[in-house]
Formats: C-alpha cells, sequence, structure tokens
C-alpha cells in the first residue's frame, strides 16, 4: 500500500493504473476510521480494480473551529486499518499541499443546502463542496463511494458532479452501526460514559418512528422523536426532520413522497451526532 501526502504523485499513479485499463475507485474520509469507513473500503475493492482512500481533516467544512481542533486524528492506527482492508493508496495530504491559496469558490445547491445540516452548521456544503471536488480533481475516479449515515451529504455530492458535469458514478453504502445500534462514527470516542451509554438511544427512537408512520401525520412524528430524544437527559435534539428522500425538503403528509426519511441531529455534551432511518 503506498502512502503518500503529495497530490502529483497521486495523479500520476492513478493515471498509470487506468492506462492499464483497470478502473479506480475513491473513499474521501477525515480519518479516525471505524468499520463504517472500512465497509465503504470493502465495497470500493469490489466494485473497482484499485482503491485509493483519502484522509484529510478538511477545515473549510467546520463551521466550529473548537470541532475542527477536537476532531480525531490517528493517521497511523489509520494506515495500519487500512492496509488490513487490502487499500492500494492512502492520500495523506497537508492542509498546504489542498489548500495552498485559500479556497473562494461558492457553490450553491438550492434547495438540499438550506435544510438541516446546511440550516445549522453554515458554510459547511461549501467546505464539503470545495474539498470533494478537489480531491476528485487530483484522483479522477471512475467511482466514489459515500456513507448513507451522512444522507444530506450524499445527495449534495449527487448535485456536485451533476453541476460540474463530472464523470463519477456516486455509490451510496449502507450505515454501519454499533451492536447496540449507534451509528458508528469518529466522534463517538469522543464521548464520556454516560453519553455513551445514552447515545443509542437516538437509533431506538427512530426505530420507533418507523412503526407510528401509519398513526402520526410527519410533524406529530417530528414531535414524538424530539421528546422522546430529549427525555434523555445527556440529549438535546438540534432538529428533526421528515424529509422528501429526493429534494431533502419537510413533508406535511406521508404521500407528498415517494421515499421518505427521517433525519436527527442530536447535541451529547459538546459532541454533536446525526443519523437517518428511511420511514417509505
Ligand atoms: P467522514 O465523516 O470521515 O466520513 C467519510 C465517509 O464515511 C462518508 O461518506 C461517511 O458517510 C461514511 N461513513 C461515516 N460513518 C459511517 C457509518 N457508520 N456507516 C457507513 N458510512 C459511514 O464525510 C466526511 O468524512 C467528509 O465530509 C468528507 C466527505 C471526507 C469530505 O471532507
Amino acid at each position: 500500500m503506498l502512502i503518500t501526502g503529495n497530490s502529483k504523485e497521486v495523479s500520476r499513479q492513478v493515471d498509470f493504473i487506468k492506462s492499464s485499463g483497470k478502473t479506480v475507485g475513491f473513499v474521501p474520509t477525515m480519518g479516525a476510521l471505524h468499520r463504517g469507513h472500512i465497509s465503504l473500503v470493502e465495497q470500493c475493492n469490489k466494485e473497482c480494480d484499485y482503491t485509493v482512500v483519502s484522509v484529510f481533516v478538511n477545515p473549510t467544512q467546520f463551521n466550529d473551529k473548537e470541532d475542527y481542533k477536537r476532531y480525531p486524528r490517528v493517521p497511523e492506527e489509520d494506515s495500519k486499518m487500512l492496509k488490513e482492508a487490502g487499500c492500494d493508496l492512502v492520500f495523506m495530504p497537508t492542509e498546504q499541499e489542498i489548500y495552498p491559496e485559500p479556497d473562494t469558490s461558492i457553490f450553491d445547491f438550492t434547495p438540499l443546502d438550506k435544510v438541516m445540516e446546511g440550516a445549522f452548521r453554515p458554510g459547511h456544503f461549501n467546505g464539503v463542496a470545495q474539498i470533494v471536488s478537489r480531491l476528485f480533481d487530483i484522483v479522477k475516479p471512475d467511482k466514489a463511494f459515500f456513507g448513507l449515515k451522512d444522507f444530506q451529504q450524499l445527495a449534495i455530492i449527487r448535485r456536485l458532479v451533476q453541476q460540474v458535469n463530472r464523470p463519477v458514478t456516486i455509490v451510496d453504502c449502507n450505515i454501519i452501526r454499533e451492536a447496540d445500534g449507534l451509528a458508528m462514527s469518529s466522534r463517538n470516542m469522543l464521548l464520556n460514559a454516560d453519553q455513551r451509554e445514552a447515545a443509542p438511544t437516538i437509533y431506538r427512537v427512530l426505530m420507533q418512528a418507523k412503526e407510528l408512520v401509519t398513526e402520526l401525520n410527519p410533524d406529530q412524528l417530528k414531535a414524538y422523536v424530539t421528546d422522546q430524544i430529549n427525555v434523555n437527559s445527556e440529549l438535546k435534539i438540534e432538529y428533526a426532520e421528515v424529509v422528501d428522500a429526493g429534494n431533502l425538503q419537510p413533508i406535511k403528509a406521508w404521500n407528498d413522497a415517494q421515499s421518505v426519511q427521517l433525519c436527527v441531529a442530536v447535541q451529547v455534551g459538546k459532541i454533536r451526532l446525526i443519523d437517518n432511518i428511511n420511514l417509505i
């Protein structure tokens, strides 16, 4: 497995692989890898001849400086896990390598970026689009793999590749959970024991909500989820939205959309967790 922080070396290596007719798959990450990330790497291995993973904590997508500072960084463990998972190339650039000059590009994903994470983390998706388009420029993958854990991010990435007309296939991968249901996240390791014990309530309530679709309307379901999560004193709901899975806009009635997603963000002490479930 090749590990490099040099973008030209990545581009050269990918060109070389492609010149022999092989397909290149790409998994962008911010590191502190867990089985959720590894499932993306495994999917990539299955679908592509050559697997590239990037590990870069992208400053431009953090609207909260403390969150950026606190974000776990464990490059050695990450490399070890990626080697075991059968990754071929790890791109671990410095900030200087990616942003020699500040990135001033502005994206507009209206209405996808105006709700949920977009509303609560101003500038977040613009930063995600900046880094992902830069990484796509360097890696030029045939396919790129993203987790449904970040449901809104996935919709935005699909829109991004349409907008810039980029020949990459976006593959969505299922959410990997701990045995108690908590969606795996690099931020989970920042939870203290009480918070970690409380956190599985989030998914438990999402599953209960799915059972209640026939009894409650979308607004009632949102209220139910909010109340049930807030019952636990360690958890404070930031938003619970019942949205059209296609355009991410909130719905008022179940037949307003073909596919409906329930998305939540929950503050657990200083740590912010997100999760989602398909309702219909
Ligand atoms: P990060 O949070 O490290 O996640 C990298 C990829 O792993 C994303 O596609 C995310 O959806 C996926 N992922 C995370 N937890 C998962 C889980 N429990 N199950 C399945 N997939 C999971 O998302 C980012 O980084 C960044 O925004 C990035 C796209 C790398 C741009 O900086």
